[in-house]
Protein backbone atom coordinates (compact mmCIF):
# COMPACT_ATOMS: atom_id res chain seq x y z
CA UNK A 1 0.00 0.00 0.00
CA UNK A 2 1.68 2.92 -0.99
CA UNK A 3 -1.07 5.90 -1.59
CA UNK A 4 -4.65 6.35 0.68
CA UNK A 5 -6.95 8.10 -2.03
CA UNK A 6 -10.27 9.38 -2.07
CA UNK A 7 -12.78 6.75 -3.83
CA UNK A 8 -12.98 8.45 -7.15
CA UNK A 9 -16.75 6.57 -8.27
CA UNK A 10 -19.49 8.21 -7.65
CA UNK A 11 -21.97 6.18 -4.97
CA UNK A 12 -25.23 6.84 -3.46
CA UNK A 13 -25.68 9.01 -1.00
CA UNK A 14 -28.77 7.44 -0.04
CA UNK A 15 -28.64 3.87 -0.35
CA UNK A 16 -28.19 2.58 3.22
CA UNK A 17 -26.45 -1.34 3.07
CA UNK A 18 -27.11 -4.10 5.94
CA UNK A 19 -24.22 -4.91 7.15
CA UNK A 20 -23.51 -7.76 9.78
CA UNK A 21 -21.94 -6.88 13.05
CA UNK A 22 -19.08 -9.57 13.55
CA UNK A 23 -18.05 -8.40 16.90
CA UNK A 24 -18.73 -5.53 20.09
CA UNK A 25 -15.98 -5.55 22.27
CA UNK A 26 -15.34 -2.66 24.91
CA UNK A 27 -13.31 0.07 23.91
CA UNK A 28 -11.92 1.09 27.25
CA UNK A 29 -11.92 -0.46 30.92
CA UNK A 30 -14.27 0.82 32.42
CA UNK A 31 -16.93 -0.44 29.75
CA UNK A 32 -18.36 2.94 28.60
CA UNK A 33 -17.08 2.76 25.30
CA UNK A 34 -17.12 -0.53 22.77
CA UNK A 35 -15.53 -1.24 19.15
CA UNK A 36 -18.26 -2.83 16.79
CA UNK A 37 -16.54 -4.56 13.93
CA UNK A 38 -19.10 -4.36 10.70
CA UNK A 39 -18.45 -7.31 7.94
CA UNK A 40 -18.16 -5.93 4.65
CA UNK A 41 -19.05 -8.45 1.90
CA UNK A 42 -16.90 -8.50 -0.80
CA UNK A 43 -19.26 -7.15 -3.49
CA UNK A 44 -19.67 -4.23 -1.34
CA UNK A 45 -16.10 -2.99 -0.07
CA UNK A 46 -15.91 -0.71 -3.59
CA UNK A 47 -18.79 1.32 -2.08
CA UNK A 48 -17.28 1.11 1.66
CA UNK A 49 -14.26 2.51 0.17
CA UNK A 50 -12.70 5.08 2.19
CA UNK A 51 -9.76 7.45 3.65
CA UNK A 52 -8.63 7.51 7.17
CA UNK A 53 -10.85 10.03 8.79
CA UNK A 54 -13.87 9.63 7.49
CA UNK A 55 -17.39 8.55 9.34
CA UNK A 56 -20.29 6.29 8.57
CA UNK A 57 -24.12 6.70 9.45
CA UNK A 58 -25.67 3.93 10.88
CA UNK A 59 -29.72 3.50 10.91
CA UNK A 60 -30.96 1.39 13.54
CA UNK A 61 -34.86 0.88 14.79
CA UNK A 62 -34.87 0.66 18.57
CA UNK A 63 -37.76 0.57 20.84
CA UNK A 64 -39.85 1.21 17.29
CA UNK A 65 -38.33 4.33 16.42
CA UNK A 66 -35.89 4.74 13.73
CA UNK A 67 -32.53 6.49 14.94
CA UNK A 68 -29.50 7.55 13.28
CA UNK A 69 -26.28 8.66 14.07
CA UNK A 70 -22.81 9.20 12.90
CA UNK A 71 -19.93 7.00 14.12
CA UNK A 72 -16.07 7.73 12.92
CA UNK A 73 -14.43 4.80 11.77
CA UNK A 74 -11.05 3.56 13.52
CA UNK A 75 -10.04 1.10 11.14
CA UNK A 76 -8.08 1.72 8.32
CA UNK A 77 -8.50 1.18 4.72
CA UNK A 78 -6.52 -1.76 4.87
CA UNK A 79 -8.45 -3.56 7.61
CA UNK A 80 -11.23 -3.16 4.94
CA UNK A 81 -9.16 -4.36 1.93
CA UNK A 82 -7.30 -7.55 3.89
CA UNK A 83 -10.20 -8.20 5.96
CA UNK A 84 -13.27 -6.80 4.93
CA UNK A 85 -14.36 -5.26 8.13
CA UNK A 86 -15.14 -1.84 9.31
CA UNK A 87 -14.70 -0.65 12.52
CA UNK A 88 -16.50 2.48 14.65
CA UNK A 89 -15.66 3.21 18.47
CA UNK A 90 -19.34 4.25 20.10
CA UNK A 91 -19.22 5.85 23.39
CA UNK A 92 -22.27 5.84 25.67
CA UNK A 93 -23.41 8.58 26.44
CA UNK A 94 -25.90 9.81 29.01
CA UNK A 95 -29.73 9.11 27.37
CA UNK A 96 -28.26 8.14 24.12
CA UNK A 97 -30.58 6.13 22.55
CA UNK A 98 -27.90 3.98 19.96
CA UNK A 99 -24.54 4.40 22.12
CA UNK A 100 -26.93 2.90 25.02
CA UNK A 101 -28.19 -0.29 22.73
CA UNK A 102 -25.07 -0.20 21.20
CA UNK A 103 -23.14 -0.66 24.47
CA UNK A 104 -25.28 -3.13 26.23
CA UNK A 105 -27.35 -4.77 23.66
CA UNK A 106 -25.82 -5.11 20.30
CA UNK A 107 -24.50 -8.24 19.49
CA UNK A 108 -22.44 -10.44 17.08
CA UNK A 109 -24.66 -11.63 14.35
CA UNK A 110 -26.79 -8.24 14.51
CA UNK A 111 -27.30 -6.35 11.29
CA UNK A 112 -27.06 -2.33 10.99
CA UNK A 113 -28.23 -0.08 8.48
CA UNK A 114 -25.11 1.76 7.09
CA UNK A 115 -24.37 4.65 4.83
CA UNK A 116 -21.18 4.87 2.35
CA UNK A 117 -18.31 6.62 4.20
CA UNK A 118 -18.35 10.29 4.51
CA UNK A 119 -16.04 13.04 5.42
CA UNK A 120 -12.93 15.85 5.03
CA UNK A 121 -11.59 14.99 8.22
CA UNK A 122 -8.79 13.42 6.59
CA UNK A 123 -5.51 14.38 4.24
CA UNK A 124 -3.90 12.60 1.02
CA UNK A 125 -1.66 9.85 2.79
CA UNK A 126 1.27 8.85 0.46
CA UNK A 127 4.33 7.01 0.30
CA UNK A 128 6.64 9.96 -0.46
CA UNK A 129 5.56 11.97 1.78
CA UNK A 130 7.36 13.59 4.99
CA UNK A 131 5.35 15.70 7.50
CA UNK A 132 4.53 16.04 11.08
CA UNK A 133 1.33 15.92 12.21
CA UNK A 134 -0.07 16.94 14.64
CA UNK A 135 -3.42 16.01 16.83
CA UNK A 136 -5.27 17.59 19.39
CA UNK A 137 -8.09 15.11 20.52
CA UNK A 138 -10.39 14.40 23.84
CA UNK A 139 -12.74 11.11 24.40
CA UNK A 140 -14.16 9.61 21.32
CA UNK A 141 -12.30 11.95 19.05
CA UNK A 142 -9.03 9.81 19.10
CA UNK A 143 -11.49 7.59 17.16
CA UNK A 144 -11.09 9.18 13.75
CA UNK A 145 -7.31 9.91 14.72
CA UNK A 146 -6.22 6.26 15.34
CA UNK A 147 -7.32 5.14 12.13
CA UNK A 148 -5.11 8.41 10.47
CA UNK A 149 -2.16 7.60 12.87
CA UNK A 150 -1.93 4.00 11.37
CA UNK A 151 -2.63 4.52 8.29
CA UNK A 152 0.20 7.36 8.41
CA UNK A 153 2.98 5.95 10.27
CA UNK A 154 2.09 2.37 7.44
CA UNK A 155 1.78 4.38 4.48
CA UNK A 156 4.90 7.08 4.94
CA UNK A 157 7.79 5.95 6.44
CA UNK A 158 9.22 9.17 6.38
CA UNK A 159 6.36 11.36 8.50
CA UNK A 160 5.71 11.31 12.29
CA UNK A 161 2.35 11.45 14.67
CA UNK A 162 2.16 13.47 17.98
CA UNK A 163 -0.82 13.27 19.69
CA UNK A 164 -2.14 15.08 22.61
CA UNK A 165 -4.83 12.92 24.12
CA UNK A 166 -7.15 14.14 27.01
CA UNK A 167 -9.95 11.99 29.01
CA UNK A 168 -10.66 12.55 32.54
CA UNK A 169 -9.93 8.92 33.76
CA UNK A 170 -7.44 6.11 32.26
CA UNK A 171 -9.64 3.53 32.80
CA UNK A 172 -12.17 5.96 30.62
CA UNK A 173 -9.71 5.96 28.03
CA UNK A 174 -10.21 4.29 24.13
CA UNK A 175 -8.03 2.37 22.55
CA UNK A 176 -5.49 2.66 25.08
CA UNK A 177 -4.25 -1.36 23.91
CA UNK A 178 -4.21 -0.34 20.13
CA UNK A 179 -2.33 2.68 20.79
CA UNK A 180 0.13 1.58 22.45
CA UNK A 181 0.66 -1.32 19.50
CA UNK A 182 1.30 1.56 17.10
CA UNK A 183 3.80 2.99 19.89
CA UNK A 184 5.37 -0.35 20.01
CA UNK A 185 5.53 -0.63 16.28
CA UNK A 186 6.49 2.37 15.14
CA UNK A 187 8.97 3.97 17.82
CA UNK A 188 9.99 7.38 17.90
CA UNK A 189 7.94 8.08 14.89
CA UNK A 190 4.83 8.49 17.42
CA UNK A 191 5.02 10.40 20.23
CA UNK A 192 2.04 10.58 22.31
CA UNK A 193 0.81 12.23 25.49
CA UNK A 194 -2.31 11.53 27.59
CA UNK A 195 -3.93 14.32 29.81
CA UNK A 196 -6.24 13.15 32.70
CA UNK A 197 -8.24 15.62 34.00
CA UNK A 198 -9.84 13.41 36.49
CA UNK A 199 -6.51 11.50 38.00
CA UNK A 200 -3.00 12.27 38.64
CA UNK A 201 -0.28 11.04 35.75
CA UNK A 202 2.81 10.24 35.94
CA UNK A 203 4.14 11.80 32.84
CA UNK A 204 3.15 14.34 30.32
CA UNK A 205 0.59 17.43 31.04
CA UNK A 206 -0.33 18.10 34.47
CA UNK A 207 -3.61 17.21 35.90
CA UNK A 208 -6.13 18.92 34.67
CA UNK A 209 -8.45 19.34 31.62
CA UNK A 210 -7.66 19.36 28.02
CA UNK A 211 -7.65 22.80 26.65
CA UNK A 212 -5.96 25.64 24.46
CA UNK A 213 -4.38 27.19 27.21
CA UNK A 214 -3.02 23.72 28.87
CA UNK A 215 -1.94 23.84 25.31
CA UNK A 216 -0.49 26.89 25.25
CA UNK A 217 1.50 26.84 28.49
CA UNK A 218 2.95 23.05 27.82
CA UNK A 219 3.96 23.95 24.37
CA UNK A 220 7.18 22.67 23.10
CA UNK A 221 7.34 20.52 26.10
CA UNK A 222 5.24 17.84 24.53
CA UNK A 223 4.47 19.93 21.22
CA UNK A 224 6.87 21.14 18.66
CA UNK A 225 3.98 23.48 17.66
CA UNK A 226 6.32 25.38 14.82
CA UNK A 227 7.24 22.07 13.26
CA UNK A 228 4.05 20.57 12.85
CA UNK A 229 2.57 20.34 9.01
CA UNK A 230 -0.95 19.59 9.54
CA UNK A 231 -3.26 19.19 12.90
CA UNK A 232 -6.08 17.27 13.49
CA UNK A 233 -8.65 18.45 16.06
CA UNK A 234 -11.37 16.39 17.07
CA UNK A 235 -12.96 16.83 20.78
CA UNK A 236 -15.86 19.17 22.15
CA UNK A 237 -16.50 22.37 20.98
CA UNK A 238 -14.59 24.02 23.59
CA UNK A 239 -11.19 22.28 23.12
CA UNK A 240 -11.52 22.19 18.73
CA UNK A 241 -12.67 26.23 18.72
CA UNK A 242 -10.09 27.30 21.68
CA UNK A 243 -7.21 24.97 19.85
CA UNK A 244 -8.20 26.91 16.78
CA UNK A 245 -7.75 30.01 17.79
CA UNK A 246 -4.51 29.64 19.73
CA UNK A 247 -2.80 28.09 16.18
CA UNK A 248 -4.75 31.07 14.48
CA UNK A 249 -2.78 33.45 16.95
CA UNK A 250 0.82 31.40 16.77
CA UNK A 251 0.06 32.36 13.03
CA UNK A 252 -0.44 28.77 11.50
CA UNK A 253 -1.91 28.61 8.05
CA UNK A 254 -5.92 27.47 8.78
CA UNK A 255 -6.06 25.30 5.69
CA UNK A 256 -3.36 23.09 7.53
CA UNK A 257 -5.87 22.53 10.53
CA UNK A 258 -8.32 19.81 10.11
CA UNK A 259 -10.95 19.90 12.60
CA UNK A 260 -14.09 17.91 13.51
CA UNK A 261 -16.41 17.87 16.48
CA UNK A 262 -18.74 14.83 17.75
CA UNK A 263 -21.44 16.95 19.80
CA UNK A 264 -22.19 20.50 20.14
CA UNK A 265 -25.24 20.10 22.77
CA UNK A 266 -28.99 20.29 21.65
CA UNK A 267 -29.70 21.44 18.28
CA UNK A 268 -32.43 24.19 18.57
CA UNK A 269 -35.75 23.26 17.13
CA UNK A 270 -35.53 23.97 13.39
CA UNK A 271 -37.07 27.30 12.93
CA UNK A 272 -41.06 27.22 12.23
CA UNK A 273 -41.92 29.62 9.81
CA UNK A 274 -45.09 31.66 9.90
CA UNK A 275 -44.78 32.99 6.22
CA UNK A 276 -47.10 30.88 3.56
CA UNK A 277 -45.44 28.47 1.45
CA UNK A 278 -45.52 30.77 -1.85
CA UNK A 279 -41.69 29.43 -3.12
CA UNK A 280 -40.63 26.08 -4.72
CA UNK A 281 -37.76 24.14 -3.24
CA UNK A 282 -36.18 21.96 -6.22
CA UNK A 283 -34.13 18.96 -4.59
CA UNK A 284 -31.71 17.43 -6.92
CA UNK A 285 -31.13 13.86 -5.60
CA UNK A 286 -29.63 10.80 -7.24
CA UNK A 287 -30.20 12.44 -10.56
CA UNK A 288 -33.65 13.04 -10.13
CA UNK A 289 -35.51 16.90 -9.45
CA UNK A 290 -38.07 16.93 -7.16
CA UNK A 291 -40.35 20.03 -6.15
CA UNK A 292 -42.25 21.23 -2.96
CA UNK A 293 -43.39 24.18 -1.84
CA UNK A 294 -41.03 26.13 0.41
CA UNK A 295 -42.02 29.34 2.69
CA UNK A 296 -39.00 31.44 3.31
CA UNK A 297 -37.62 31.08 6.75
CA UNK A 298 -38.82 27.28 6.05
CA UNK A 299 -36.02 24.89 7.51
CA UNK A 300 -34.37 23.24 4.40
CA UNK A 301 -33.68 19.74 5.60
CA UNK A 302 -37.35 19.64 6.68
CA UNK A 303 -38.65 20.84 3.52
CA UNK A 304 -36.37 18.85 1.22
CA UNK A 305 -37.06 15.40 3.20
CA UNK A 306 -41.20 16.74 2.10
CA UNK A 307 -40.14 16.30 -1.77
CA UNK A 308 -37.78 13.28 -1.05
CA UNK A 309 -37.95 11.06 2.25
CA UNK A 310 -34.42 9.73 1.41
CA UNK A 311 -32.89 12.57 1.82
CA UNK A 312 -29.62 12.07 3.49
CA UNK A 313 -29.09 13.17 7.11
CA UNK A 314 -27.79 11.96 10.28
CA UNK A 315 -27.24 14.73 13.37
CA UNK A 316 -29.60 17.22 12.36
CA UNK A 317 -27.27 19.36 14.82
CA UNK A 318 -24.41 21.28 11.89
CA UNK A 319 -21.57 18.30 13.02
CA UNK A 320 -21.42 15.66 10.93
CA UNK A 321 -22.20 17.15 7.07
CA UNK A 322 -24.24 14.20 6.31
CA UNK A 323 -27.25 16.44 4.82
CA UNK A 324 -24.96 18.97 2.64
CA UNK A 325 -26.14 20.24 -0.69
CA UNK A 326 -25.33 22.84 -3.05
CA UNK A 327 -26.98 26.03 -3.30
CA UNK A 328 -27.87 26.08 -6.72
CA UNK A 329 -30.61 28.41 -7.29
CA UNK A 330 -31.55 30.82 -4.69
CA UNK A 331 -30.20 32.41 -1.22
CA UNK A 332 -30.28 30.73 2.13
CA UNK A 333 -28.82 31.25 5.21
CA UNK A 334 -27.21 29.02 7.55
CA UNK A 335 -26.27 29.54 11.80
CA UNK A 336 -24.47 26.82 12.67
CA UNK A 337 -22.22 25.25 10.69
CA UNK A 338 -19.43 22.64 12.24
CA UNK A 339 -18.74 20.50 9.06
CA UNK A 340 -18.10 22.69 6.17
CA UNK A 341 -14.72 24.01 5.61
CA UNK A 342 -14.75 27.63 4.50
CA UNK A 343 -13.78 26.59 0.90
CA UNK A 344 -16.93 24.33 0.56
CA UNK A 345 -18.72 27.26 1.89
CA UNK A 346 -17.36 29.27 -0.35
CA UNK A 347 -18.06 27.17 -3.14
CA UNK A 348 -21.69 27.24 -2.64
CA UNK A 349 -22.46 24.35 0.28
CA UNK A 350 -24.68 24.40 2.73
CA UNK A 351 -25.79 22.13 5.69
CA UNK A 352 -29.55 21.36 4.94
CA UNK A 353 -30.92 20.65 8.48
CA UNK A 354 -29.26 24.19 9.69
CA UNK A 355 -30.12 26.11 6.77
CA UNK A 356 -33.23 28.28 5.90
CA UNK A 357 -34.48 29.79 2.66
CA UNK A 358 -34.13 33.03 2.48
CA UNK A 359 -36.01 33.25 -0.94
CA UNK A 360 -39.15 32.01 -2.80
CA UNK A 361 -37.45 29.55 -4.55
CA UNK A 362 -34.54 27.58 -4.00
CA UNK A 363 -32.84 24.86 -5.76
CA UNK A 364 -30.75 22.52 -3.93
CA UNK A 365 -28.27 19.76 -5.62
CA UNK A 366 -27.52 16.58 -3.18
CA UNK A 367 -25.34 14.77 -5.58
CA UNK A 368 -22.08 16.81 -4.82
S1 LIG B 1 -27.49 16.15 9.50
FE1 LIG B 1 -25.54 16.33 10.44
S2 LIG B 1 -24.86 18.28 9.73
FE2 LIG B 1 -26.91 18.18 9.03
Amino acid sequence: MSVIAEPSRPRSRVAFHQLKVASVLPACDDGSAVVVSLRVPVELRPTFDFVPGQHVTVRATIADEEVRRSYSLCSTPSDLSDEGVLRIGVRAVPDGVFSTYACTSLAAGDTLDVLAPLGSFTTAVRAERRRHYGAVVAGSGITPVLSLVASVLAVEPQSTFTVVYGNRFARSTMFVDELADLKDRYGARFQLVYAFSGEDQREGLDRGRLDAETLAKVGSRVFPMDMIDEWFLCGPVGLVTGTQDMLTALGVDPESVHSELFYVGEAPPPRVSTEAASGVLTVMLEGRASTVPVAKGQNLLQAARAARPEVPFSCSTGVCGTCRAKVLHGRTEMTGNWALSAAEVAAGQVLTCRSTAETDDVTLDFDL
